[in-house]
């Protein structure tokens, strides 16, 4: 029942939201969607998105939260009492369910390539052999399907218990051993023949090639990685103590994540480059480049095992999150339902997930709206369901809920000016609903010509 305690702490808190904020969509996502998207000036809109849009999505989010004090759904009711607000919680909760449908197969993908790193069976390939490697292995509706299964079920454990205090104390120690482990990469990256070339291609924007697909999927991917829009923000905020700083915790936050960002683009595309891979890959892009990149190094299965370990944390804590806001909504803080709950929404999560699974195997050929299974999973949370949720929160907070009880939230614990409130509150108010319609307005084909 001691729901309401579980991150009385700023550091705990910190984490849990880190760690939701931190996953595959910095370290796999990013690379895949800006080597799609020409690179430089990808990442150019995709950081002002993130300051724009993203960190005062975020703030509000924590607004709402703190302001409601439950699990979503309850908050929306306590603030807006008899209206559909609570709407907005439940849609995040439908978005949480499908993204965790296909992110459980990536999730499965790192869990395989951890299997292959640790029984030696990488030892010895020539670069160009690890792919092919790994498109058989993923191939493989049994192993595709079980390393998914391994990945939610670990996941279902977790949020089960409704335990965050050894998750915490994990994080402690693998949040720095990312940092570190990915430095030793770029290092690596950096100094690999030809490595310049892709260092152009990440940092020398050439807004002339610049489509308005990729100005969108940039807006897209600012959502995804600092999971906004779809309530986690809330849920979190909701355990915090009044005496929080929630301005500063959303700075931290959003620092951290474009550190990793900056740094899985620098290990990637300079390797890419280098082996002469392309760039638009595609979702696989991380998973071709990451074993002959360690491969260059001394004791390279080594680290390659041990950033293995690592990036299933990093995706696991992001897949708690998913799973924990449905759940805290459907068991309401009774620790049995909880279980319960944990456990039916999990397997269902599993099942509706089998298709994506088999994308990149036996129904590899089958395709919806010219998408796999995967790629319209993907499109349709990244793409709709995350900017709608964005969307509306903007709207909610800027035009329903008191300026006074957010300037509460916002300055209590903090010094925040009232120029810097203000101009969040407008920045909500009117640019964020106008930018996101825009990615709205893509979703239909009004860009396409
Ligand atoms: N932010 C997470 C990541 O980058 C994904 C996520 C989105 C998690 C939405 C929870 C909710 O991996």
């Amino acid at each position: 029942m001691n729901q309401r305690e579980q991150f009385s702490t700023r550091l705990g808190f910190i984490l849990a939201t880190a760690g939701s904020a931190i996953g595959l969509g910095a370290i796999w996502k990013f690379p895949y969607v800006a080597g799609q998207n020409g690179g430089g000036a990808f990442l150019f809109i995709f950081i002002v998105f993130t300051f724009i849009l993203a960190l005062p999505l975020m703030m509000a989010e924590f607004a709402i939260g703190r302001t409601g004090g439950e699990d979503a759904v309850t908050s929306f009711k306590k603030i807006a009492p008899n209206t559909k607000w609570h709407w907005v919680a439940i849609l995040g909760m439908i978005t949480c369910f499908i993204l965790l449908s296909f992110y459980s197969v990536i999730g499965g993908w790192v869990i395989t390539y951890l299997g292959k790193a640790m029984t030696g069976s990488l030892n010895g390939l020539h670069a160009n052999e690890y792919a092919s490697v790994f498109e058989q292995t993923i191939a493989n509706p049994w192993i595709s399907l079980g390393v998914q299964l391994i990945f939610i079920l670990i996941t279902i454990l977790v949020v089960a218990k409704g335990v965050q205090g050894g998750i915490e104390k994990a994080a402690k120690i693998m949040m720095p051993a990312l940092a570190i482990l990915f430095i030793i990469l770029v290092i690596r990256a950096l100094t690999l023949d030809g490595a310049g070339k892709g260092l152009a291609f990440l940092f020398q924007p050439d807004f002339s090639k610049l489509t308005s697909k990729a100005v969108l999927d940039a807006m897209g991917q600012s959502f995804f990685t600092l999971s906004i829009g779809v309530s986690v923000m809330i849920t979190y905020s909701s355990y915090l103590p009044r005496t929080e700083n929630l301005p500063r915790s959303a700075v931290s936050i959003v620092s951290m994540n474009i550190m990793i960002v900056l740094l899985a683009g620098l290990a990637i595309f300079p390797a890419v480059f280098s082996f002469g891979l392309a760039p638009d890959a595609g979702p696989v892009l991380l998973f071709h480049v990451l074993p002959t990149i360690f491969s260059q190094l001394p004791l390279g299965m080594f680290f390659f095992t041990a950033f293995l370990i690592v990036f299933l944390f990093a995706a696991l804590t992001s897949a708690f999150s998913m799973l924990e806001i449905i759940v805290s909504v459907l068991s309401k803080g009774d620790s049995m339902k909880r279980r319960k709950y944990a456990w039916i929404i999990g397997i269902a999560i599993f099942i509706f997930g089998i298709p994506s699974s088999l994308s990149y195997g036996v129904l590899s050929d089958i395709t919806i709206f010219d998408k796999s299974f995967f790629d319209l999973a993907d499109y349709a949370v990244s793409n709709i369901l995350m900017p709608l949720g964005a969307l509306m929160m903007a709207i909610f907070v800027s035009w329903k809920m008191k300026k006074s009880v957010l300037f509460e939230q916002l300055s209590s614990g903090s010094n925040i000016s009232r120029g810097i409130f203000t101009s969040w509150y407008y920045l909500l108010r009117y640019v964020a609903p106008v930018l996101i319609f825009a990615v709205m307005l893509d979703v239909l084909g009004v860009w396409d010509k």
